[in-house]
């Protein structure tokens, strides 16, 4: 399908998303203390070849040439988080002023450019500090969390409209909590739990911290959801296994936030979560927020597995199904952004989806100085085309971000995977458009 930016009218917002640690560097600068990445990517053997981001694409001290890029690329939208221990180095008290002009910086020249800038509050760096005592898991962080965010809109938000309060709470409690694949290393089912329904908590009571300081902003919070299906269609065990991890991946964030509870019913395990539950948490876990964002990269079929522990199911590996696939091992399928939207549009109570993170990775290789990375072009093309079917059949989506401005910091893949529309040489810091970057550009 052919289309262009004005077929999903003036209104539509376009944009490109980031996140602090993956991009800033400068990770002892100017009087910031350490997050939970700081420190578990010292750790040997955590992350591909024993990288880190301690400079990652050093945008703290490059931010003004690369937002002069984005306006140049004629990108109208960042989205962008905030390093909590920047700004305030032991998570809660004394603040860090110079922390608070490098983002008064970034926001005031995006401002100068045109370029509206959307934050996410917490893009899973806590500070240390916090994670010393206990971090997630412990229910203080409901008050720690307030602290932050009442910090950041005083601050900014005079002049930032749009506000995410988590990113993929999913993602930083399952890979930090439960697996230990991400900071801080955590692993076991009670540590899960405990964090998830703290990070549920929290994901509301950011939302009225910031309505009840700024009515005028526009709040919402973000969730990765991949469309599920079972391996094999005609088996019942693993169509039931497809409904638990669908439960687990895709609704355990969303359903308390819209009043519905947790999806128990469907997935046992996560009635255990109630010993960590308080009298009348229940109300606390939900509120209204003015839009929804969508993170969605890819499709997983499951199937039955009886000897994974708790849930009974697995997820067969896109390289297992000789498919298309990108260097993270995740299957291209475009129709799974409609099935997602579809879905998240459903619910009563959502007025709006944002696509707040698409993309992918792929082998970028130079000839003669051009970046053709012509799969990601076709990737971009196809995902958004679904996208474009999504509004016509009145599905409520206003905005689409491509993950993400420059290659960066891939978390526990390192540098390896490139998801940029800007390559980064990260021994020169010299950034290059890609013909994907060029494409979006002019779309
Ligand atoms: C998402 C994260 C983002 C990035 C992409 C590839 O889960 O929110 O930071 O790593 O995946």
């Amino acid at each position: 399908m052919l289309f262009t930016r004005n077929d999903f009218g003036e209104d539509f917002k376009w944009g490109v998303s980031t996140a602090a640690y993956q991009i800033e560097g400068a990770h002892n600068a100017d009087g910031k203390g350490p997050s939970i990445w700081d420190v578990f990517s010292q750790r040997k053997k955590k992350i591909f070849n024993n990288h880190n981001g301690n400079i990652a694409c050093d945008y703290y001290h490059h931010y003004a040439e690369d937002l002069a890029l984005m306006y140049n690329l004629n990108i109208p939208n960042h989205r962008f988080s905030i390093s909590w221990s920047r700004i305030l180095p032991n998570g809660i008290g004394a603040v860090n002023y110079k922390g608070i002009d490098f983002y008064n910086h970034v926001i005031d020249f995006c401002l100068e450019l045109g370029i509206e800038p959307w934050i996410t509050l917490y893009h899973w760096d806590l500070p240390q500090a916090l994670q010393q005592k206990g971090g997630w898991t412990n229910r203080d962080v409901v008050n720690w969390f307030s602290y932050f965010v009442d910090c950041c809109i005083k601050n900014f938000g005079n002049r930032v409209k749009y506000w995410m309060v988590l990113n993929e709470p999913m993602v930083f409690t399952g890979a930090g909590y439960f697996l230990g694949v991400h900071a801080p290393g955590k692993k076991g089912l009670s540590n899960f739990l405990a964090a998830s329904h703290h990070a549920a908590l929290c994901q509301a009571e950011g939302g009225r911290i910031i309505k009840s300081l700024r009515s005028d902003c526009k709040v919402g919070t973000t969730f990765s959801y991949s469309h599920i299906e079972p391996f094999r269609h005609y088996d019942e065990k693993d169509v039931n296994a497809a409904v638990k991890v669908d439960a687990l991946l895709n609704r355990m964030f969303i359903e308390p936030l819209l009043g519905l509870g947790y999806p128990t019913k469907d997935l046992k395990i996560l009635e255990r979560i109630e010993r960590f539950i308080y009298p009348h948490d229940e109300k606390k876990l939900a509120f209204e927020m003015d839009f929804v964002g969508l993170q969605n990269y890819t499709r997983e079929l499951v199937s039955h597995a009886p000897l994974m522990p708790f849930i009974r199911a697995k997820i067969i590996k896109a390289s297992k199904r000789d498919v298309d696939r990108t260097v993270m091992d995740w299957e291209v399928y475009p129709p799974g952004i409609y099935e997602a939207l579809k879905r998240i549009n459903a619910y009563d109570g959502v007025k709006e989806i944002i696509v707040t993170e698409n993309g992918a990775a792929f082998e970028d290789l130079f000839e003669d100085g051009i970046l053709d990375d012509h799969k990601r072009v076709k990737f971009l093309q196809d995902y958004i085309a679904q996208v474009l079917l999504a509004k016509r059949d009145g599905i409520k989506v206003g905005g689409y971000f491509v993950w993400t401005f420059f290659d960066n910091f891939e978390w526990a893949e390192g540098y390896h995977p490139r998801f940029g529309l800007v390559h980064v040489d990260f021994a020169t810091q010299r950034r290059t458009i890609k013909n994907s970057g060029r494409w979006y550009s002019v779309f």
